[in-house]
């Protein structure tokens, strides 16, 4: 029997009248405003919110989970992040006046304490029941490396602020940034389990924006973690093979190999270049904040540009509006205009996905799972440490010689990928400095 071209069994083209988009966002992953699912979910783990740099002698308006927020510095340093509108009659505390201890409204002079509590309310007697009575919405704050981190969730489930194996990583420097995307946190986040569009974006369409070597068609596959998933993605690069491990960190975080990674020379475990959270502002803007890290294991040719790191701004292409031209973000789009054009919320309800978004369908998954299981009252999962002082991750990248005849063919690929992770997640519990004997010896059959 002869067979029918492939094209009889498509639609009919020119179907646009009968194809008008329709469908309503996600909300259960999306909306993240006080009392949604989701923004329930999001406010249980301590957020950046800004960097320190931005915190001077003046208060900082912010929005953060679609709350309208002033963060200060009292004058004995202490960091407050408090409602914007004054518990008296409304007027932002931006105008506020930091003081000895906690701020002043401008406007009758309310005094509140760092934690909302009014220590005089202008004018009315010290005693007043008043002072009793009121108190101003407050999150606790905690400052690290440059970065200010807050809880906004219930005080009595405050868990303790992480501290990530990677932000100890000897003979690296950091440097914070912060930059918004105009678009829900959602697609920003699970940007980073759709590796494939590494090798569309980032090097078929745009031209060669990282490294070389990650224009070179990957093998992926995906694995849950204790701390959430990973992306396995192995490449054949020249005389070697090349795994990269890309970190979700429930509920947004996200840690990412080196941006310029060439994989020429045997390396193992040589870990990230970015570790950073994905916060939503409100439904549809997202705050990237986190820390940059910078080390001539990660950039042996020196192209990182710590300068450009900071406020709106990173050393690599396609992350802001600013940077470039209308024309130019068309001639060459990065992420930046691949996330914000998918519309201020993307409509799952209007994707076609493929098997090459079987990393987004887990993410989503995973956090319908937990979003719904904290709404159905279990507690929400915490990474534990074990026996180490910080909770270890994943994301590296290994560059071994392939050794076989020819080119690798998948099987060989997915091999080289899965042992590496194996070693990988094998080792969380080993001392840092151990692992990347444990990974080489592994990788190498020596273990
Ligand atoms: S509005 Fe703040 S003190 Fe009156
Ligand atoms: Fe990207």
């Amino acid at each position: 029997m002869s067979q029918a071209p492939s094209g009889a069994h498509r639609p009919a083209g020119f179907q646009g009248y009968y194809r008008q988009p329709s469908g309503t966002e996600d909300a259960e992953l999306t909306h993240v405003t006080p009392g949604t699912p989701c923004g329930e979910y999001l406010r249980r783990y301590w957020q950046p919110v800004a960097m320190s740099s931005e915190l001077g002698e003046l208060p900082l308006a912010l929005r953060i989970l679609g709350e309208d927020l002033v963060l200060f510095r009292d004058k004995s340093a202490q960091v407050g992040l408090l409602h914007k509108h004054c518990a008296h009659r409304g007027a932002s505390l931006e105008y506020g006046l930091p003081a000895e201890r906690g701020i002043i409204c401008c406007y009758h002079g309310w005094h509140f304490d760092i934690d909302g509590t009014v220590i005089r309310a202008g004018s009315e007697p010290a005693d007043s029941p008043i002072c009793r009575r009121v108190v101003q919405g407050a999150y606790p704050v905690e400052e690290r490396n440059g970065l200010l981190f807050a809880y906004l969730g219930p005080p009595q489930e405050r868990p303790a602020l992480p501290l990530y194996d990677t932000e100890l990583m000897p003979d690296a420097t950091s440097k914070p940034f912060s930059i918004a995307t105009p678009c829900n946190w959602l697609q920003v986040y699970e940007n980073t389990q759709d590796p494939i569009h590494v090798l569309h974006l980032h090097a078929r369409s745009s031209g060669v924006q990282f490294g070389v070597a990650s224009g070179v068609d990957q093998l992926i596959e995906y694995q849950t973690t204790p701390l959430g998933l990973i992306n396995i993605q192995t490449r054949h690069v020249g005389a070697h093979l090349w795994t990269r491990i890309t970190d979700s960190i429930l509920p947004n975080a996200n840690q990412t190999g080196a941006i310029w990674e060439e994989a020429q020379a045997p390396k193992f475990m040589q870990r990230c270049s970015m570790l950073r959270w994905m916060v939503p502002v409100d439904n549809t803007t997202t705050r990237t904040i986190g820390w940059r890290f910078f080390s001539e294991r990660l950039d042996p040719r020196g192209q990182d540009q710590p300068d450009l790191v900071g406020k709106e701004s990173i050393d690599f292409i396609g992350q802001t509006a600013a940077e470039r031209s209308y024309a130019e973000s068309q001639r060459q789009p990065g992420d930046f205009e691949a996330q914000v054009s998918q519309r201020p919320i993307a409509i799952h309800a209007l994707e076609n996905r493929a098997a090459s978004d079987a990393g987004v369908a887990r993410l989503r998954h995973l956090l319908r799972e937990r979003i719904r299981a904290l709404a159905a009252g279990e507690p929400p999962f915490h990474p534990h440490t074990g026996a180490l002082p910080y909770v270890a991750t994943y994301c590296q990248d290994t560059v071994d010689r392939w050794h076989g005849a020819g080119v690798p063919d998948d099987d060989a690929l997915r091999a080289q990928g899965r042992k590496v992770a194996n070693a990988v997640l094998q080792s969380a519990q080993l001392p840092a400095a151990a692992r990347e004997a444990y990974v080489r010896d592994a990788v190498r059959g020596l273990e």
